[in-house]
């Protein structure tokens, strides 16, 4: 079967990247996709701001933007799944040709822009699936031509709440114009306010669950900080680090290297676990951290997790590697836990 999936991968790779997004995505939803326990490495499994996790490797978000494979995603591996991002209403994103590839670098730009078929499709879709178990987390957005972005993500929050394990507040996502300026002191405080005060009200009527915030790489140590200490004082449940980087390093050299949009894979590997470790000094513990960008084995996942991560995502690697990756990336990560001396995977974390 892994044969098949390497194959499968190769003959993806030839196609038109949306194409053969689509094609990867109905494939999986048919069945096709490896089938891997999730929880075959006792020493992986974790908690997560509460959540009970099988093992911390979980899909990034942008993969599944509607919620239409996040059990084939399970069934392949993943600890945990992200979905999204889901904006209020449906939108149609950017102009195509909008997702490269740069296999010389093992990297991905993208500008979608928020593709993606609004809240009222994603949550009957995760409605339907919500007994069979398994983390899936939600990640809203705000729609591009809105009047009230943090209203967006109110509402986005509000919607997704009883079908989410957890939900992600996406302020980092390069394409859509201003929306990394939630980033900035005054406008996160107002964001990071009316979320907490949706969130109250939400957990007196249908229980808690935790509401991560999810950042850009691109942040100075001003930034950081301001970004720290308004999570601790807002009660945000874990931060996400990072989306795509709008930097552009001068190893590229693959040919499309000059498109705009966000950067993923191998080259945001360092930069973005640069910032990760930044966020885990300056919150010394009292946010956990998911580390993600560039991750594409077991080793980049420990060096994470080192960093202070005590869970990681990846999205570009499966492009290149197809879902075999996930076995491969876990099995790793254990035996290197092990040959390391740590009896779990908290020890590991930051150390
Ligand atoms: C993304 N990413 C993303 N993130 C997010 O929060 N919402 C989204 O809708 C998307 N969409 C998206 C599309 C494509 C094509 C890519 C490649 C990425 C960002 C993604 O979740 C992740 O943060 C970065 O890609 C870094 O991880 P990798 O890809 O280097 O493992």
């Amino acid at each position: 079967m892994s044969r098949f999936h390497d194959e499968a991968t190769r003959v993806l790779r030839a196609l038109d990247p949306e194409l053969a997004h689509r094609a990867t995505i109905a494939g999986l939803s048919a069945g096709f996709g490896p089938n891997v326990q999730a929880d075959r490495w006792p020493r992986l499994a974790m908690r997560l701001a509460g959540l009970a996790l099988p093992n911390p490797l979980g899909l990034a978000a942008g993969f599944d933007k509607n919620a239409e494979a996040p059990d084939a995603m399970l069934g392949a591996g993943f600890g945990f799944v992200e979905v999204g991002t889901i904006t209020p209403r449906p939108q149609a994103g950017n102009p195509k040709p909008r997702l490269f590839r740069l296999p010389e670098d093992r990297a991905i730009i993208n500008r979608m822009g928020f593709n993606n078929g609004g809240l009222d499709a994603g949550v009957a879709r995760l409605y339907r699936r919500r007994a069979r178990g398994g983390i899936v987390g939600v990640n809203v957005g705000a729609n591009k031509d809105t009047a009230d972005r943090v209203g967006d993500y109110v509402e986005g929050l509000r919607r997704v709440w009883s079908v989410a394990s957890y939900v992600t507040i996406n302020i980092s996502s390069p394409n859509t114009p201003g929306l990394r300026g939630l980033q900035e002191r005054g406008a996160l405080e107002d964001l990071l306010g009316r979320i907490g005060a949706a969130k109250v009200g939400l957990v007196a009527a249908y229980g808690s669950k935790p509401v991560f915030l999810k950042v850009a790489p691109d942040l100075d140590d001003v930034a950081i900080a301001d970004i720290a200490e308004l999570v601790i004082a807002h009660g945000v449940d874990g931060l996400i680090v990072s989306n795509t980087t709008i930097a552009r390093p001068d190893t590229l050299t693959s040919a499309a290297r000059a498109e705009a949009g966000g950067l993923s894979g191998a080259p945001l590997f360092q930069p973005s676990t640069e910032v990760l470790r930044r966020f885990h000094a300056a919150l010394a513990g009292r946010v956990p951290l998911i580390g993600v960008g560039g991750v594409a084995s077991g080793a980049d996942a420990l060096a994470k997790i080192r960093a202070g991560a005590s869970a990681v995502q990846l999205y570009t690697a499966l492009v290149y590697e197809g879902p075999g990756l996930i076995e491969r990336i876990l099995s790793d990560l254990s035996a290197r836990l092990a040959a390391e001396g740590f009896a779990n995977l908290d020890e590991a974390i930051g150390a």
